[in-house]
């Protein structure tokens, strides 16, 4: 084994701590370059700008990509992430396109019964709230990339919720109260950059779903969006990512924004954790970078709201 020499101590340190540091901006720089070499497929840029899904991969139980089965906690008990590989028993390799579509516009499992009470709805744990607003075309393409991903057979369970909660009956009322169809609209009296990001933000990469505060009901607060949860996804505290300068991001410059989007490193060094670095990672990292920039443009354009989340 070689040792260092007490003498040489000081001459070591710093050379490690350089190759360390270089090596901690090269890792990030390695992966932009990598997600920068070919442009998306459509489909693809659409998964990718929902997170990659990242959710429907149990990445704790070295769970295959996309055959569900992760827990993701709710105040009401558990639930379990579908399967939605191409495996016909056990996935969506049986589903059409349009019943892949009005999963995502209605919320609403295949089979089409008759009756609306009758239907399979879907906890909104599944944020059809946001996806809703992808436009039908985005959807198509999102549904073609999910055919490409290889059949893995892993049956879903049944979800843990306790009853009342738990009976799906009750979200015909929940969706009452708490959620509109229907695809994004633009802005007319804003530019053609921040209704981009007001896209990508609201339909796709359901930023708001994490970051803002849920009533009684578990539906968001619509008039207090991205101000942070204390009780986000999973339990996990979800910030406050209005440009407030004391308890939001209104000291983040817009490049440091986009830099996290990429590379999960926020401007103090730190990394992402949890459920962000699973959505930056299996997802916004691969965007390019007018896409983040959009993005950013809107987040930014938020109104600073002073809510510290604890
Ligand atoms: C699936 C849930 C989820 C989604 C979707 C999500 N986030 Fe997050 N985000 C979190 C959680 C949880 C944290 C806390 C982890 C951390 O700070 O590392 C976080 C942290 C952050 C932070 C760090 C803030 C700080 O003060 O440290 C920023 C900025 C951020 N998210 C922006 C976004 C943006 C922008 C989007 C959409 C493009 C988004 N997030 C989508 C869950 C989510």
């Amino acid at each position: 084994m070689t040792s260092i020499h007490p003498s040489n101590r000081h001459r070591f340190w710093p050379l490690l701590r350089c190759f360390l540091v270089g090596a901690a901006f090269c890792l990030p720089l390695s992966l932009t370059t990598a997600a920068e070499k070919q442009p998306l497929s459509r489909g693809e840029f659409v998964f990718r700008a929902t997170g990659g899904c990242s959710c429907h991969t149990d990445f704790q139980n070295k769970g295959q990509r996309l055959a569900g089965g992760r827990s993701l906690k709710t105040p009401y008990g558990p639930i379990y992430s579908s399967n939605i590989t191409t495996d016909k028993s056990t996935g969506i390799g049986n589903w059409q396109a349009a019943d892949f579509i009005r999963a995502m516009q209605q919320g609403v499992g295949p089979g089409g019964k008759k009756f609306y009470f009758l239907e399979k709805h879907y906890f909104p744990v599944f944020p059809y709230t946001a996806f809703t607003k992808i436009r039908e075309p985005d959807l198509v393409a999102l549904w073609e990339y999910l055919q490409t991903v290889p059949p893995v057979v892993a049956r879903n369970k049944p979800h843990d919720m306790m009853p009342p909660f738990g009976w799906r009956i009750n979200l015909i009322v929940w969706k009452w109260f708490n959620f509109t169809s229907g695809e994004f609209t633009p802005n007319p009296a804003q530019s053609e950059e921040w209704n981009q990001g007001a896209y990508l933000v609201k339909a796709m990469a359901h930023c708001e779903e994490c970051h803002s505060p849920r009533n009684l009901m578990g539906g968001l607060k619509h008039d207090q969006l991205f101000i942070g949860s204390k009780d986000g996804p999973e339990g996990e505290l979800a910030p406050n990512i209005t440009p407030d300068k004391t308890t939001g991001i209104g000291n983040w410059k817009p490049s440091d924004l986009s830099w996290f989007l990429k590379t999960g490193q926020k401007p103090d060094g730190d990394f992402a954790w949890g459920l962000m670095s699973e959505v930056i990672f299996e997802g916004y990292q691969f965007l390019d970078t007018a896409d983040l920039d959009h993005i950013v443009r809107y987040i930014m354009s938020q109104t600073p709201v002073q809510h510290k989340v604890r």
